[in-house]
């Protein structure tokens, strides 16, 4: 299978962690537009969706199914968004589609979070994939010095205006062995919007698309946990 198809798989598999009559959580990426494509499908048996960025909510309307506004939604059953890594507790690293602001906004609202991916998302170690985090345009040189002195090799991601007006650091080298720690800590640097680590609110499951057909993982979610 190619790793579209397996996008496709996992895209429907979701649709079984849709609640009936509920508003659903959707998230950024080639693997959710999968997702939004089948849920169109089922656009009569849902409440709308709240999208975590422009790009989603495009194509959601393009298929028919109502976009609301965040602020009028107290809480949502389900967010399905996909990752750029899973780890084996379900931490993440997210925001290749430089979306992870919105996204930990509409996952902060949900009850669980069902992560999409195809197998190549699974790690041991977060890192390998570069580490987005969104920032003030003021402190993007201050905070790259700070990535610097932690051992990485921050990249500014060139021509890339967030849908919130910022930019985005794509930082090299990290080994996260503390994703939870790491999240907590850089989110406290000044001019830091969103650091795409999501341990704090991480998966409660991850549906995998693996070549013989979609592997569900369950993780622990912290009692703390939103
Ligand atoms: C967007 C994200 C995406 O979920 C992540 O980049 C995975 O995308 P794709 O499904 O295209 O591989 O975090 O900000």
């Amino acid at each position: 299978m190619t790793q579209d198809e397996l996008k496709v798989m996992v895209g429907q598999a979701a649709l079984a962690h849709v609640v009936a009559g509920s508003v659903v959580g959707v998230g950024t990426g080639s693997t959710v537009n999968c997702f939004i494509d089948a849920l169109a499908g089922i656009r009569d048996r849902i409440a709308g969706a709240v999208s975590s960025s422009e790009q989603s909510s495009e194509r959601l309307r393009a298929r028919g199914i109502a976009v609301l506004d965040s602020n009028a939604i107290e809480r949502i059953p389900v967010y399905v968004d996909g990752a750029d890594e899973i780890d084996p507790q379900g931490h993440m690293i997210k925001g290749g589609g430089a979306a992870l602001t919105r996204e930990k906004i509409v996952a902060d609202l949900a009850d669980r979070f069902v992560c999409i991916a195809d197998v190549s998302k699974r790690v041991a170690v977060l890192g390998r994939f570069p580490l987005p985090v969104e920032v003030i345009p003021m402190a993007t040189a201050q905070i790259a010095r700070r990535f610097v002195a932690l051992g990485g090799r921050p990249v500014l991601r060139a021509g890339v205006v967030t849908d919130n007006g910022c930019h985005l650091i794509d930082v090299h080298g990290l080994a996260i062995t503390d994703p939870l720690a790491m999240e907590l800590d850089i989110n406290q640097w000044p001019g830091v919007v969103t650091v795409g680590i999501f341990a704090r609110n991480k998966a409660s499951l991850c549906l995998f698309g693996t070549p013989d057909g979609v592997e569900t993982v369950r993780y622990q979610t912290r009692p703390d946990a939103p």
